[in-house]
């Protein structure tokens, strides 16, 4: 069998098994969606936003790009965004980046991939903000997981910098933003940083709205 194909098979079990635990299973997922969360986590296979929060489908809004970058001049991040906090009105926001992440020890190195070099550029940046503590660790498998760590603070930091976060934040409180690490060695999730609404970020970013 061409190995495409079990994922179809797959499919038609799943089905059958999500079947036999509520007959209107389906039925109910044709009703609009309330997400709570959205999720913002690196491409990479091996971290599966759902299965590693045991969330069910219409539970959680999800983005996924590569090194979980939010980039002020992604206008699929930034649909993405807007439409969860100001449509779907999501209570957290959550970037979850994974140690062994490629895309951030591409980023270490001087490797040259092509264009994928150039959203990993600003992982380049992060590296510079932090180049003091970085270049002080000797381990580079340490240094690789520190530098993944940053990465998630700075992406939680740009979300704060978004003007129609901060609106959302004084139009009704939320969200509240978070930084997460998934261990691929343990499968275990680490909580790296919670900003709440309102927590401003350096007076630069602040924007003042007239309504
Ligand atoms: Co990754």
């Amino acid at each position: 069998m061409e190995d495409y194909k079990r994922l179809l098979l797959n499919n038609k079990a799943w089905v059958k098994d999500r079947l036999s635990l509520r007959e209107d299973y389906f039925q109910r997922m044709t009703e609009a969606q309330t997400p709570k969360y959205l999720w913002i986590g690196c491409s990479d296979s091996r971290v599966p936003a759902e299965d590693v929060t045991g969330t069910e489908p219409g539970e959680i809004f999800v983005h996924r790009n590569v090194a979980n970058l939010v980039i002020h001049t992604d206008f699929n991040i930034l649909s993405v965004l807007q439409y969860a906090i100001e449509v779907l009105q999501v209570e957290h926001v959550i970037v979850c980046g994974h140690y062994g992440c490629g895309g951030v020890k591409t980023a270490m190195s001087r490797k040259h991939l092509g264009l994928i070099n150039k959203w990993l550029r600003h992982i380049k940046d992060v590296y510079r903000f932090h180049a003091d503590e970085l270049d002080g660790i000797a381990d580079e498998t340490v240094r690789l997981e520190r530098l993944i760590e940053l990465n998630v603070v700075e992406q939680v930091s740009h979300l704060a910098e978004i003007s129609f976060v901060q609106q959302a934040w004084r139009n009704r409180r939320m969200p509240v933003l978070h930084g997460w690490i998934y261990d691929i060695h343990t499968g275990l999730l680490k909580d790296l940083i919670k900003i709440d609404p309102g927590q401003l970020p350096h007076n630069i970013y602040v924007y003042e709205f007239d309504d």
